[in-house]
Parts: structure tokens; sequence; C-alpha cells
């Protein structure tokens, strides 16, 4: 899938601030540092669309994506960065919970796990969030050209483990850095995106 436009519309830092369209809406999520920038840069083809950095806590307001002017992405800071001050984090806090009860447009949620490493509390926290809210989710496993070939299925398959997946929740391997895994997202979230 290719878009002739891919554009940042606006970071928003509080909910006045969200864009008034009615496009529908995909939120990803995840550990700071995971890849959700790459992943959105990556999905849209484009090197440099949402801001990628080396040291985590990068992105810090909702950024929204048009594409096309069909579909939105919605780029979220990361959590459990160690540095974050109690104020940023009960902003963060806020701002999710604003997102996730008040948004209409919102269709479904992106996880974004590092296929490298035990998912979290607080991705677990967050896949309950969005099962509370009755969204879709998948989970995508990131930097998978960081594992080894032979412990790939075992990762997979502690990641559905440990987030007590469903059977309707899939879980993608996928990698910014060797730019696999696009195709069989795109055919589960576009659905998605129409529904
Ligand atoms: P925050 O905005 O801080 O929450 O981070 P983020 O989740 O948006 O992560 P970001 O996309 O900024 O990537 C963080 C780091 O991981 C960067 O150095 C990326 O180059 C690297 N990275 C992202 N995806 C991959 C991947 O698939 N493979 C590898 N090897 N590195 C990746
Ligand atoms: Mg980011």
């Amino acid at each position: 899938i290719t878009f002739q436009k891919a554009e940042l519309v606006i970071s928003a830092p509080d909910k006045k601030s969200w864009p008034d369209t009615d496009l529908p809406e995909v939120v990803l999520a995840g550990r700071s540092n995971v890849g959700k920038s790459s992943f959105i840069n990556t999905m849209c083809g484009r090197k440099k669309l949402a801001y990628v950095g080396n040291s985590p806590g990068k992105t810090r307001l909702l950024n929204f994506f048009n594409l096309d002017d069909k579909y939105m992405f919605v780029d979220v800071p990361g959590y459990g960065y160690a540095k974050i001050s109690k104020t940023q984090l009960l902003k963060f806090g806020q701002m999710m919970e604003d997102y996730f009860s008040q948004r209409k447009q919102k269709k479904g949620m992106v996880l974004l796990v590092d296929a490298r490493h035990k998912p979290t509390e607080d991705d677990i926290t967050m896949m309950e969030f969005a099962r509370y809210y009755e969204i879709p989710i998948c989970v995508v496993a990131t930097k998978m050209d960081k594992v080894k070939p032979s412990q790939k299925h075992k990762q997979l398959k502690e990641i559905r483990r440990v987030l007590d997946m469903r059977e309707d929740e899939p879980l993608f391997p996928f990698s910014s850095e060797r730019k696999e895994g696009m195709e069989p997202i795109w055919d589960y979230l576009i659905p998605i995106f129409e529904s």
C-alpha cells in the first residue's frame, strides 16, 4: 500500500487540539523506544514522517498523521520511561484516558512490544485498557531483525502468553530495520479503518 500524502496534522498537547476531522483513527501504543514512530514511517513508506530518536522519550504529545485524507495514525508517547516526572506521568495518563473515553473516531489500537523482551506490566495494563473500551487490538512485535531465527517462534509464543492474547487478537512480527511485515498488518488494519 502506498500513500500520495502522509503528513503530520498536529502534535496535540490536550484534547482541545485534537484535529476536527471524521477520519478513522488507529492509535499506536507501547513502551518508550519500542519503535512506534519507526512503525509509522515504515508502514507509510516514509523516512521522516514521525520523529525517531535514539534516546527514549522522543514523542511527547499525541501526533496525528493524515494518510491520503482517508486514515489517521495517532502516535503516542511511550510509557515505562524512567526519567519521566510525576507530573508528566499524570499528564500522560490523562491524555490517554481522554483519548480512549472521548475520541469517537478511534477504531483500533496497535500495541507494539519489543520482540526480544517479555511484555511488561505496563503493556498488560495498556492491553486491558483498550479491551475495556472494546476496540480491536493487534500486537506488533518490533525489532524482529534482532531476534535469532531459531528464537522467533518461541519469542512470539511468549508474548502471546504473557499478554494473555485472545484468538481474535493477532500478533504480527515486524521489522522497521528490514522493512518486513507490513503487508499482513495492512490487510488487518484496512478493514478496521473502514469499519
Ligand atoms: P518514543 O517516541 O520515545 O516512545 O519511541 P518510539 O517507540 O517512537 O521508538 P522510535 O521509533 O523512535 O525508535 C527507537 C529506536 O529504535 C530508534 O533508534 C530506532 O532506529 C530503533 N528501531 C525502531 N524500529 C526498529 C527495528 O525494527 N529494528 C531495529 N533494529 N531498530 C529499530
Ligand atoms: Mg515515538
